[in-house]
């Protein structure tokens, strides 16, 4: 068994020379260290802490105890979502005793010195983390996307573990912290998949939903990419990766910062796995989204991961001129920051005159926001609609942005039929 060396100051901690919290947050990482079998612990820049989300008393007990106990983060540490939309919870069907402890659980985490941006997507922040750099975040569509697009380190945090790691500012140094275990593991040969399928605007969430399931946990590396994806394309790309499977990096050849080459990406091994991905298997994943065959929409969703300025301004362009069917509840979610740069640009407006409802700061995966005859969501998220089955006990079609605005306008699902099949 590897031996876990502490450098004085974690003994410090572990010895409550720093208070109580920091000692509970030392205790918690070593024993994770120990279970890694990480040899020494390194100092991280920043945190992002998914711990802020309500999931019942004892993540608001954790919260409340930490703070009561003078915890405070020791680096500059994001919050993930709420499990409420603070300024409009009322609108949708979160009971009033679930929000009051939200709230309280919100604000143990204000106490303790986290900042308030309560997003998934804190990336789209500024001041993002830089190549390298050595970081602790949560929330699985955050870490694939600031390995592999960004190029900083994390590992893939729980809930709870990054408040201690953020308390202490010290992570175990095992897993992707290091070089060599972010070589690429499994090599995905793109060559056969047609330039019109790669192009088509749902690609890449079912890309990510496919990969997830074919890697599990596998660090993939993808090349003979025939198209540029922007980092909106990449994000749901990711998202859905780290949700049908546990993948928490992926490279792609010429694009991402780690795969200037094929050989690059692998460190100059060979891979474990090779798979030459084929249209069919595309189609197979694609199908594999779509879980109901009625075709009457009760809601249209957008936004898991958050919704950036970028896609909020494609969606005003597919809405212009046009009116949500009124039997349609048409919700995208996204941060207090994004909703105050759209109202700011005159986009909010347009989105509202369309019929769109904006929560903000939480997720519909989490927040008590549909009612139970709410039964039928589109969606253009891989990553939700992936989870929404088993999570909302909703059933889904899985469609592109403009196939869901399409859909949202006559009321019923509404699809161009494949047309990457030219
Ligand atoms: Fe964000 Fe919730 Fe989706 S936290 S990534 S909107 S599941």
């Amino acid at each position: 068994m590897t031996k876990l060396n502490l450098s004085p100051e974690d003994l410090g901690m572990l010895a409550g020379k720093n208070g109580q919290a920091a000692q509970l947050a030392m205790s918690v990482i070593v024993k994770m260290a120990e279970i890694e079998c990480a040899d020494s612990l390194i100092n991280i820049t920043r945190a992002h802490i998914d711990s802020s989300i309500y999931t019942g008393d004892a993540s608001l007990q954790f919260a409340e105890k930490l703070a009561g106990m003078g915890a405070t983060v020791r680096v500059p540490s994001t919050l993930n979502v709420s499990s409420i939309d603070e300024f409009g919870w009322e609108q949708w069907n979160v009971p009033s005793s679930y929000a009051g402890k939200a709230k309280r659980q919100m604000e143990a985490y204000l106490q303790m010195g986290c900042s308030p941006v309560w997003t998934c997507a804190p990336y789209q922040n500024n001041g993002r983390p830089e190549l390298g750099e050595p970081i602790a975040w949560s929330e699985s569509n955050a870490v694939v996307f600031a390995n592999s697009v960004i190029g900083a380190r994390t590992a893939r945090f729980p809930g709870f573990l990054d408040i201690c790691v953020a308390i202490t500012g010290r992570a175990p140094h095992s897993g992707l912290y290091l070089t060599e275990n972010r070589a690429a593991q499994m090599h995905i040969n793109l060559d056969l998949v047609p330039m019109a399928l790669q192009r088509s605007e749902a690609f890449f969430p079912i890309l990510g939903y496919w990969m997830g399931k074919a890697c599990q946990d596998m660090i993939p590396v993808l090349d003979h990419l025939k198209v540029q994806p922007d980092e909106d394309q990449l994000k749901a790309f990711g998202a859905a990766a780290a949700s049908s499977g546990g993948v928490a990096m992926f490279h792609i050849v010429g694009i991402t910062p780690e795969a200037p080459s094929l050989e690059a990406a692998l460190q100059g091994k060979a891979a474990a796995r090779e798979h030459r991905l084929t249209e069919e298997e595309i189609m197979d994943a694609y199908t594999q989204l779509n879980t109901t065959s009625d075709q009457r929409l009760d809601v249209v969703f957008m936004g898991c991961p958050h919704f950036s300025v970028e896609e909020f301004e494609q969606l005003a362009e597919f809405t212009a001129g046009r009116t949500c069917h009124p039997d349609v509840l048409f919700l995208v979610t996204t941060s207090r920051k994004v909703r105050a740069e759209i109202e700011r640009l005159g986009i909010l407006a347009k989105m509202q005159a369309f019929g769109v409802k904006i929560t903000q700061d939480t997720c519909i995966l989490i927040s008590p926001i549909l009612s139970k005859q709410q039964k039928v969501m589109m969606t253009s998220s891989g990553k939700c609609a992936y989870y929404a089955p088993g999570q909302l006990q909703v059933g889904v079609h899985f469609g592109s942005v403009s196939e869901c605005v399409n859909s949202a306008v006559h009321g019923l699902v509404h699809k161009e039929n494949f047309t990457w099949k030219n």
